[in-house]
């Protein structure tokens, strides 16, 4: 996830790893399935906020990270909306053909990086799949008496998960399908909404790259912090990164080694062969899983979640992608 400037407030959550039980499997929308998810034991699960997501190991190899859109209450159960990908990689394929009813997987999490920011108004703009994480979102903003609206664009009517349920808000969402014969332009409402910058508003948007980039650019003249963005995959980015250093040295304190960083290979890789404690999933600089407390240097930050502020920070890095700008980094690993 990236908000452009300001700062947000990362809650931390007790993260766990355990195996659950899928519950219910439930076709909301074609080629969307949700999966609810609970400990077997009925152990209650961690505390979640809207905007986090788990990892689902479906494999050793196979980790996707999908947001949780359920009810945050609700610490029995989990839920997960995943659309079947025709280009998957694996992912959304295996959740489609091998997650059913009674079936079980391991997660990891809950970790939040697209946390909501207490706002008396908002704009959320969801395209396709990324209504998911807007979803307790739009109830946490209802629930504290904010005001809100909801953009929502798809292909189809037919393929766009939770627009039954989204009804009950009346007017304040607007569905925009592009095969509805009095579809709602999405591109001219989005437009129209993005155009001045709201008061006291910020927005978040969750969808394609398309998508992410549009609502970007319109923001531009919006307060610094207005927007909050979700990537589900990496942001393009410049090349060569201005002042990065090709090789770098980098000092993991806790584990008492130095290691040498050569162009062909990242901080994540490096640790990983020398037997340094890391923990990664996505390797494109878009989960956060990866994210470490920078001790002392400058990073090249390469990644898609953290935003220009907490860039400009330098505390923190995504050892996956990003690199170095100093001769050396101390990180906290
Ligand atoms: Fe996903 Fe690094 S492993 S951001």
């Amino acid at each position: 996830m990236t908000a452009t400037e300001t700062a947000r407030a990362r809650p931390a959550y007790r993260e766990v790893e355990v195996d659950v039980e899928v519950r219910r499997r439930q076709e909301v929308s074609d080629g969307v399935v949700t999966l609810t998810l609970a400990d077997p034991t009925g152990a209650d699960l961690p505390e979640w906020a809207p905007g986090a997501h788990i990892d689902l190991l479906m494999t050793p190899s196979l980790v996707r990270q999908y947001s949780l859109c359920g009810d945050t209450a609700n610490r029995a159960e989990w839920q997960v909306g995943v659309l079947l990908d025709p280009n998957s990689r694996g992912g959304s394929q295996f959740v489609h053909d091998k997650l059913h009813e009674g079936s079980t997987v391991r997660i990891r999490g809950p970790r939040n990086h697209f946390p909501l920011v207490g706002s008396p108004r908002y704009l959320f703009i969801a395209g396709g799949i990324g209504i998911t994480p807007l979803i307790p979102m739009i109830a946490a903003a209802e629930a504290a008496g904010a005001q809100w609206r909801l953009l929502y664009g798809g292909r189809t009517r037919s393929s766009m998960a939770f627009v039954d349920s989204l009804q009950r808000y009346g007017d304040r969402v607007t569905v925009c399908a592009r095969d509805a014969q009095d579809g709602a332009n999405f591109r001219a409402n989005l437009s129209s909404a993005l155009a001045d910058p709201g008061e006291n508003t910020l927005v978040y948007c969750c969808g394609p790259e398309g998508l992410l980039t549009a609502v970007e650019d319109a923001c531009k003249t919006w307060p610094p912090g207005s927007l909050h963005i979700e990537r589900f995959s990496a942001k393009a980015i410049e090349e060569p990164s201005p002042g990065a250093l090709e090789t770098f040295e980098v000092e993991c304190q806790r584990s008492g080694v130095t290691l040498t960083v050569p162009p062909d290979k990242s901080i994540y890789q490096v640790c990983e062969e020398a037997g340094v404690d890391v923990l990664g999933s996505c390797m494109e600089g878009v989960c956060g899983t990866c994210e470490c407390d920078v001790l002392d240097g400058e990073p090249d930050h390469r990644d898609s979640v953290l935003n220009d502020a907490e860039k400009a920070r330098n505390d923190v890095m995504m050892t996956c992608v990003s690199r170095s700008r100093s001769e050396r980094l101390v990180l906290d690993l």
